[in-house]
């Protein structure tokens, strides 16, 4: 197949908001908000928008430079910009890890469904501690969870059968806006209560003593995570860009977009928590365990507004999980289509139906089948913790050492300037980083997690 026969996306505005789409996710939501609330707020911030610039940015577009070049899924792109020697499997690696977290991160995506319905039927409603248990309840169901698990995937896989710009575009077209609008109206409501300047404080009010060594390593995870470096989804969105597409641009867009829904986000959780004096938490206990309640007592006098908030709220969750489920599930589908030589269809039935074998394990090793356990980890731990931990550090560095290294110079400056049509004045600092800064930077994530620095 030539690149000019493949699929692209149809427009620049599709493609921004569909990349977005993958990128922004749980992360931002669930993990930006309190990191940025616990590790020195204003001053937290700029130091994570400096990673994104320095780090995050540069990431980013390695793997759009890889993706589009090779206009193919991420093991097949590798394999062309490195002429077909092992390189190749710093691809395959990213598609392993976007594989591998398919299956639990749509564990989690169905859990802000079943809260969907939970919020909309009320059974959220009651005192604190049965709200509390509720989450603890149905996580350890052995069937509700693992039927949510594939009620997702399903409509991932629905999504990803029509296409990159009938299925993943189209989509993404209509559910960017809706998050927006979803965040916003959160935003607002959350902002109005009594009390709420505190949760605006305690996100931006700047504290320079909280600037660590541990707070720099924080921020950095946190870009990687929320951008969705090294999982192959960038790559694989990339490779349905144009040869017009200005890579910088749209790196940089696309991560002013995450993260303007990361602050936006703990504009929304924090003046509600800080309104009803709750010490906000981070991981699925924040939006599963603690948010539920601060809903109905933020909003307890005005019980309408507290279904209406908290239903939007986990709709809004749904929709930026269902973005990034996409974005993952394409990964591994590109990929089985293209190796395989099977249809599109067929590749995604691969990845829907084996994904969600791993998804329900997981669900299960949670609850009534808790003996799934390697390590010492429950299989749910043990996949956040292969990919995220060992993997995403593993694939970036790898990555940013190939391209800086090993591959002409000239093939990486044609893709970054579009063949001469795009300005290439940023192109030294850029090479800079992906040689120097970036590696080192990863390396030090990657060593400070297991406290060897
Ligand atoms: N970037 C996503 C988030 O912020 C997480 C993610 C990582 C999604 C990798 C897909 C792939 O939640």
């Amino acid at each position: 197949m030539t690149s000019e026969e493949r699929a692209s996306f149809g427009s620049k505005l599709g493609m921004i908001l569909a990349t977005a789409g993958g990128a922004v996710g749980l992360g931002n939501v669930w993990r930006f908000p309190y990191m940025a609330g616990d590790n020195g707020g204003a001053a937290f911030i700029v130091v994570y928008l400096c990673c994104v610039l320095l780090l995050g940015i540069p990431c980013m577009l390695s793997e759009f430079i890889i993706g589009r070049h090779g206009a193919a899924n991420t093991f097949r792109a590798y394999n062309k910009m490195s002429g077909g020697n092992a390189w190749k499997y710093v691809g395959l690696l990213g598609v392993v890890t976007g594989f591998l977290i398919t299956g639990y991160y749509a564990v989690v995506s169905g859990w802000c469904l079943q809260y969907v319905y939970a919020s909309l039927v009320g059974e959220l409603k009651g005192n604190p501690q049965y709200v509390m248990d509720y989450f603890t309840t149905f996580s350890h169901n052995p069937v509700r969870p693992a039927i949510w698990t594939l009620v997702i995937l399903f409509t991932a896989h629905f999504v990803i059968i029509h296409g990159v710009r009938g299925g993943i575009e189209r989509a993404s077209k209509l559910m960017m806006p809706t998050l927006f609008v979803l965040l916003l109206t959160i935003v607002v409501a959350s902002c109005l209560l009594p009390g709420a300047d505190k949760g605006v404080d305690f996100l931006l009010r700047p504290d320079f003593s909280k600037m660590t060594k541990s707070m720099f390593l924080g921020a950095l995870g946190q870009s990687f995570y929320s951008l969705s470096i090294a999982m192959g989804c960038i790559c694989t969105y990339a490779s349905y860009f144009s040869r017009q597409t200005n890579l910088l641009k749209s790196a940089l867009q696309i991560s002013v977009i995450d993260t303007i829904v990361a602050i936006l986000a703990g504009l929304m959780i924090f003046p509600a928590a800080f309104s009803v004096g709750v010490n906000p938490d981070s991981g699925p206990s924040l939006i599963f365990i603690t948010l539920p309640n601060v809903f109905n007592q933020a909003f307890g006098g005005m019980p309408a507004v507290g279904w209406v908030v908290s239903l939007l709220f986990y709709l809004l969750l749904s929709v930026a999980a269902l973005t990034s489920l996409m974005s993952l599930h394409e990964v591994s589908t590109s990929f089985f289509f293209e190796e395989l030589h099977i249809t599109r269809k067929k590749g995604a039935v691969i990845v829907t139906v084996s994904c969600g074998i791993i998804g329900v394990l997981c669900s299960l090793s949670l609850g009534s089948w808790d003996f799934l356990r390697i390590g010492g980890m429950d299989l749910f731990d043990l996949f956040d913790f292969v990919t995220g931990q060992i993997f995403l550090p593993l694939g970036g560095m790898l990555t940013c050492v190939f391209l800086g290294w090993f591959v002409p110079r000239k093939t990486v400056r044609d893709e970054f300037t579009s063949w001469g049509t795009v300005s290439g004045a940023f192109f030294g600092i850029y090479l800079f980083l992906l040689r120097f800064v970036c590696p080192l930077a990863i390396l030090a994530i990657f060593l400070h997690q297991f406290g060897i620095i």
